[in-house]
């Protein structure tokens, strides 16, 4: 997607694989902190996106999405404005369908009211799901909110969570600024091998506007060993996948930030495209992992 975001894959935090639905406002605020007093922030790690959950049941009485009252009882705005304060970014979630998948109210039809109300709060990026999705063809229902949110004036990043469904790398880079290929990442070496060997079919269609995501890191969460989890970081950075952690970095191990922090990892990542990953190893590394590298234009694109 055209709206400027995206040139590198977006690297940050989203809370649904290792909180769920246990999510809260000061889990939000904490994690904001820990990104910031780790060291992951300067590295790149600049989305807090809050995934499934953080919605109350049913609208207001003037129709409005409404924070969970116990959850998140001083409301997204608030939340938005603490993580603006530390130059990190806040991230929020919906659907593409008349409920999330933990039946919350979903956007789909509600695409105008609901991407005023997130832009009205500051927030910089959008999950959109496609649960209860009333069989309708997701390329009818992406575009809308796609529209929507470019007509807020706020620029947000788009993530298509479309689950591979119908091949979205084909369609989606004018529709989103990542979109999902493949149903979702558990805990295991299995599901994480599986995953990357499905995802890996798109690769040439993913470059800077649009990525291809194989869902959200599990490293940290205590499925796979060690060795399994640097395999896990180095094929997503590879794969220029999003680089989303998915563990509680309020209580990392010293080895689970080991592997996030690698900072040459990263760069593979970050860094250039497809075919000019060692490139950045030069004068361009420092500048590739905090994300201002401009060597896509010098080169004229990561495809050339
Ligand atoms: C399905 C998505 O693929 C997951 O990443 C997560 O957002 C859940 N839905 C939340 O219900």
């Amino acid at each position: 997607l055209n709206n400027g975001l995206a040139l590198t894959p977006q690297m940050g935090w989203n809370s649904w694989n290792f909180f769920a639905c246990n999510i809260t406002e000061d889990l939000i605020r904490e994690t904001a902190d820990a990104l910031i007093s780790t060291g992951l922030a300067d590295l790149g790690y600049v989305y807090v996106n809050i995934d499934d959950c953080w919605s109350a049941t049913s609208r207001n009485s003037e129709g409005q999405l409404v924070p969970d009252p116990n959850a998140f009882p001083s409301g997204i705005k608030a939340l938005a404005d603490y993580v603006h304060r530390k130059g990190l970014k806040l991230g929020i979630y919906s659907d593409a369908g008349a409920f999330t998948c933990q039946v919350r109210p979903g956007s789909l039809f509600h695409e105008i009211d609901d991407s005023q109300l997130f832009a009205s709060w500051g927030v910089d990026y959008l999950k959109y799901d496609n649960c209860f999705n009333l069989g309708i063809d997701p390329k009818k229902r992406y575009p809308p909110m796609r529209d929507a949110l470019n007509a807020t004036g706020r620029t947000i990043f788009y993530s298509l969570c479309e689950w591979g469904v119908e091949d979205p790398a084909l369609w989606a880079r004018g529709v989103g600024n990542s979109w999902r290929t493949t149903d979702d990442i558990n805990d295991t070496w299995a599901s994480m091998t599986t995953i990357a060997d499905l995802n890996n079919k798109w690769a040439s269609y993913a470059g800077p506007g649009g990525w291809n995501d194989p869902d959200m890191l599990e490293v940290g969460n205590g499925g796979m060993t060690y060795p399994e989890y640097r395999a896990h970081f180095s094929i997503w950075a590879l794969m220029k996948a999003p680089l989303l952690v998915g563990c509680d970095v309020r209580n990392m191990t010293a080895e689970t930030f080991e592997i996030l922090s690698n900072m040459e990892v990263i760069a593979v990542n970050q860094g250039l495209g497809r075919s000019f990953v060692w490139k950045s190893l030069g004068s361009c590394f420092l500048e590739s992992v905090f994300n201002s590298c401009n060597y896509y234009s010098k080169l004229g694109g990561p495809w050339s």
